[in-house]
């Protein structure tokens, strides 16, 4: 490794004083609007307007550590963990061993037919993970795995129906985007080819929390909710936790009136809160637990992992599986998520989150105490942190572009698009974390509430 320009991702950021990226980035970003959904290509330059600023993407050549590299040779410190995925950091060297011993004898098994031994050995890994007896269905990515949950739940209870959470974020194919409580703008277009049979309750936060109840127990003995589906943090939807005792109560309702219970657990899961589920240490059981983001260290890899019981209710078929995938299983992504669970796992891993949980909000509080910043609320939950400013999206997108061009890359979220969201890798160094929070600092200041 070590002729990368950036061996072990500890260095703070280095970006040329004319700003990210430069002349390889230019043209590859030429290329992609030419080539990309229109879409994509329109919101940067909507962006541009709104904010009088450059939305341009950067263009990633490297990432090691929290360190990520762009094409020009610039260096940046990435404070989103790519989407929640590098919760150990970039290019965790023993996922890198793995793969590349994986790449030089198998790349594609037969999925559900004729599996690889990684994948038999994974799923292992996985049924062993919850607190109970566990049957797993892989999936590739993290609406795939909460789309097996929702199908189970239909098998196991006969019922169609979902009740999900308004805020609540599960992806954005069909079966996951009719449960997207957190935008009406991903699910309108596509309303008319959606299941119909999905509600939405007030997510039960400490501020609703009793109202919430209310509407689930009032929606669930109705009796046609078969799955109560539930992050137990909103991540995507602003960083905003289940109160407390929230998921205990869920349990019991969803265990009287016959539904399962679903944990989300693609952001909270594997360490990111600090226990392996969230539901489970706030004290919830829910019947299947979902996990993605973090668990192929960077490949595309998810899992339902689903109480025994539960999961018989996917029958005994002769003819062909009624539920599976070309790369189900996918050797390469297998191979991965075994090396990273083997880190995961380490004690060592444990404590190295919650060091850096702890500093970065140590850091984060002292340094954003001002009132002139701006910052309306500070949410933290393990390395999964939202900043919610005021001056809504408009000053978040400025914020997270100057942030950018200090060389921190950041990401809005919650319902409004004002909640700077964090959720960086956990080995994020102390000198990373205070040069992140004083430039935080300083572009709070020079960016006033508009
Ligand atoms: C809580 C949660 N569930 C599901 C998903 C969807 O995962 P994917 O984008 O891998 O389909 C996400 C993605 O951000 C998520 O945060």
């Amino acid at each position: 490794m070590s002729d990368l320009p950036t061996p072990n991702g500890d260095l703070l950021p280095c970006v040329r004083a004319s700003g990210p990226g430069g002349g390889a980035t230019r043209t590859l970003v030429d290329l992609l609007a030419n080539s990309e959904c229109p879409g994509l290509t329109a919101r940067r330059r909507r962006r541009e307007e709104l904010t009088g600023s450059s939305h341009d993407p950067i263009v990633w050549a490297v990432a090691r550590g929290a360190n990520v590299v762009d094409v020009d040779g610039n260096r940046y410190v990435d404070m989103t963990g790519g989407f929640g995925v590098a919760l150990l950091g970039h290019g965790v060297p023993e996922v890198v061993t793995a793969v590349q011993a994986q790449a030089s004898t198998l790349l594609h098994a037969l999925g559900d037919v004729y599996p690889s031994a990684k994948k038999i050995l994974l799923e292992g890994r996985l049924a062993a993970l919850a607190p109970w007896p566990a049957r797993v269905i892989l999936g590739l990515s993290g609406a795939d795995a909460v789309e097996a949950a929702l199908k189970t739940a239909m098998l196991a209870t006969g019922r169609p129906g979902v009740l999900a959470f308004e805020g609540g974020y599960h992806g954005l194919s069909y079966g996951a985007l009719a449960a997207c409580g957190y935008k009406l703008a991903f699910r309108e277009p596509f309303v008319g080819q959606l299941n119909p049979a999905v509600r939405f309750a007030p997510y039960p936060s400490a501020a609703g929390s009793g109202r919430a109840m209310e509407y689930v127990e009032a929606v669930l003995a109705e009796g046609r909710t078969g799955a109560l589906l539930i992050e137990p943090t909103l991540g995507r939807g602003g960083v905003e936790p289940a109160a407390e005792g929230a998921l205990a109560t869920l349990t019991a309702l969803a265990r009287r009136h016959g539904a399962l219970l679903v944990a989300d657990e693609i952001y909270t899961g594997l360490g990111r809160t600090g226990g392996l589920f969230q539901s489970i240490a706030m004290q919830g059981d829910p019947d299947v637990l979902v996990i993605g983001k973090a668990l192929g260290g960077g490949l595309p890899v998810s899992a339902a992992i689903i109480k025994e019981d539960v999961a018989a209710a996917w029958g005994h078929p002769v003819g062909e599986a009624i539920h599976t995938s070309t790369f189900l299983g996918n050797p390469l992504a297998c191979a991965a998520a075994i090396a990273s669970l083997d880190v995961l796992q380490r004690p060592d891993t444990a404590a190295m989150i919650a060091r850096c949980a702890a500093s970065l909000e140590r850091s984060l509080r002292s340094s954003l105490r001002s009132p002139g910043l701006g910052v309306r609320r500070m949410t933290f939950v393990g390395v999964l942190v939202g900043v919610a400013i005021d001056g809504g999206l408009r000053r978040a997108l400025a914020v997270c572009r100057s942030m950018l061009e200090r060389g921190y890359v950041m990401l809005t979220g919650g319902v409004a698009g004002d909640v700077l969201t964090l959720t960086p890798p956990a080995c994020l160094t102390e000198a990373q974390i205070e040069d992140f929070c004083a430039n935080l600092a300083g572009v709070l200041a020079e960016s006033p509430d508009p």
